[in-house]
């Protein structure tokens, strides 16, 4: 067993699956390219038999996303491991992965069959998967619960049959640090062929332990890791990749073992994921939240300000987060703002940067100083630009105490201009109404939160809108110094994603129509 730790990412299937996570084909891609610059080994990109969205998915990701290994997840039968290859066949390099619940009481309850049945539902399960593919992966699912003899049992089985990588799922995140070390140690003595193999380990972080359990696996010799980014996922999550990375950097004294992550993209990465999603990390998430590099107490601000070391285990820059304290305001010229974009790690084209510069020119005449925190929010606007069906051109609002909020507002649709009135709850949900009017469209309102980028009365509000139109889900993300427009902005990119998505529905629906 070497000593380089492989970083299985599965944001795109086991944290896409869990409420309020859900990501269409083109998110997944924009997620899977920013997970290829951070350099992963393997982009799990979804599970092709759930859905025929998730199978086109997985097949975008595989074609166009070059590096790391991509992966397609299977249930133990024929029918799911044939959809799941053709999800993977064209990438540069597949993987299936394919697994089975081995616990008591997941075999008794959920799959009603026996151990002898999962046990050859596993082997001929990896044995179908190598006939298609070089690189299998099988998981035991719930194998923390199961019966340590029969594990082993099922995975002499799953390596015999061809399998290249074991997975050893807490799923429930039930194990404790300790019992779960102890685990892989006896995996790795008593199972033959376990040295052939990569053994992985996978936790879910029910009780908080999801971290330490993955690292006390590694230190009993597991060499893959899967996770999530941000830590998304069931119920209270997978483990966050970047606090793993993170513990093996920092902590290398300890573990002694490598790994080929590009750290200084988990910043802008955990950032793309919140932006694709509309869901932010709590603020003193360990590693990605706002206050993990924050010093607030008068002390400790002392100490940082002597000697960072005094508070700060390890570097802001290190993740990717630049401390660079270039005040940037009106007066601050395209070769500043180039400059924090490549201290970012961003690389963008003339035209974005254009586009990028220009907006951030219009805010630092609204803000005084304008914070990392706010091109970066920009940036994220500017590469995740929405389909442009209507565009906000001007709206006007009306409210005081007691009377009923109105508002006015004009969008254009290609080059064409639309005005409509509408009252509403309040100054918000009349300019939604105003908004639905034009466009003839009732999207349900599943959710919409404002919150400041950036300290400061001026500071940059940034609105998070949710749509969904029947099995539909779309968010919509648009800042500005004025909760407002921005709130109207977010409205506009949420619907748009909407009537993009329906058009291209019917599109698909027409040729088949034709095909059939
Ligand atoms: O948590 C789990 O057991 C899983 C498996 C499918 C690997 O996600
Ligand atoms: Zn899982």
């Amino acid at each position: 067993m070497g000593d380089r730790v492989y970083f299985f990412d599965t944001t795109l299937r086991d944290g896409e699956q869990s409420p309020g996570f859900s990501m269409n084909a083109e998110e997944k891609l924009e997620m899977a390219r920013q997970l290829a610059r951070l350099r992963v080994d393997v982009i799990e990109a979804g599970f092709p038999i759930s859905s025929p969205g998730d199978l086109e998915a997985v097949q975008l990701v595989a074609r166009e996303v070059r590096g790391p290994v991509i992966a397609a997840l299977a249930r133990a039968n024929q029918k799911d491991i044939e959809v799941a290859w053709e999800g993977v066949k064209y990438a540069e390099r597949p993987r299936i992965h394919t697994f089975i619940a081995t616990s008591p009481i997941h075999m008794e309850k959920k799959l009603r069959m026996r151990p002898d049945q999962v046990l050859e539902a596993a082997r001929e399960a990896v044995r179908f998967a190598r006939n298609l593919c070089d690189d299998v992966e099988f998981s035991a699912e719930d194998a923390t619960r199961s019966e340590v003899d029969f594990l082993c049992r099922v995975f002499e089985a799953a390596i015999k049959a061809g399998a290249t990588v074991i997975n050893v799922p807490d799923t429930v995140g039930y194990a404790t640090p300790e019992e779960f070390g102890e685990l892989i140690r006896t995996l790795i003595e008593r199972v033959p062929g376990m040295d052939r193999v990569i053994v992985s380990v996978h936790c879910h972080n029910d009780l908080g332990l999801a971290t330490a359990n993955t690292l006390s696996g590694l230190r009993a010799g597991a060499r893959q890791v899967e996770g999530t980014i941000n830590g998304i996922g069931e119920r209270a999550g997978n483990v966050a990749l970047e606090e793993v990375a993170m513990a093996l950097y920092t902590r290398r004294d300890v573990y002694g073992l490598s790994i080929n992550l590009d750290t200084t993209q988990i910043y802008r990465t955990s950032r793309l994921l919140c932006a694709i999603t509309g869901i932010d990390v709590q603020p003193n998430k360990a590693v990605v939240g706002e206050n993990a590099f924050a010093h607030e107490a008068g002390i400790h601000q002392h100490g940082v300000l002597q000697d960072r070391r005094t508070y700060e285990i390890m570097t802001p820059e290190s993740i990717g987060l630049p401390t660079n304290k270039l005040v940037m305001g009106k007066h601050s010229g395209r070769h500043a703002f180039r400059k924090v974009l490549d201290d970012l790690g961003y690389s963008l084209s003339e035209e974005e940067i254009n586009r990028t510069f220009a907006r951030f020119k219009e805010l630092a005449d609204r803000k005084k100083r304008v914070e990392i925190e706010d091109i970066v929010t920009l940036v994220e606007e500017e590469l995740h630009v929405a389909p442009r069906v209507y565009q906000l051109e001007y709206f006007h609002v009306t409210t005081e105490t007691r009377g009923t909020p109105l508002a006015t507002v004009v969008l254009t649709r290609g080059g064409q201009e639309f005005k409509e009135t509408a009252s509403g709850d309040g100054p918000v949900d009349a300019l939604f109404a105003a908004m639905n009017k034009i466009a003839g469209e009732q999207p349900q309102l599943v959710d919409y939160t404002v919150r400041a980028v950036t300290g400061g009365s001026d500071a940059l509000g940034e609105a998070v809108v949710k749509l969904r139109d029947g099995n539909e889900l779309a968010i919509g993300r648009a800042s500005s110094t004025d909760v407002l427009e921005a709130s109207a902005k977010a409205y506009i990119h949420a619907l748009n994603k909407l009537l993009e998505r329906r058009k291209a529905w019917m599109v698909a629906a027409s040729s088949w129509n034709k095909e059939g």
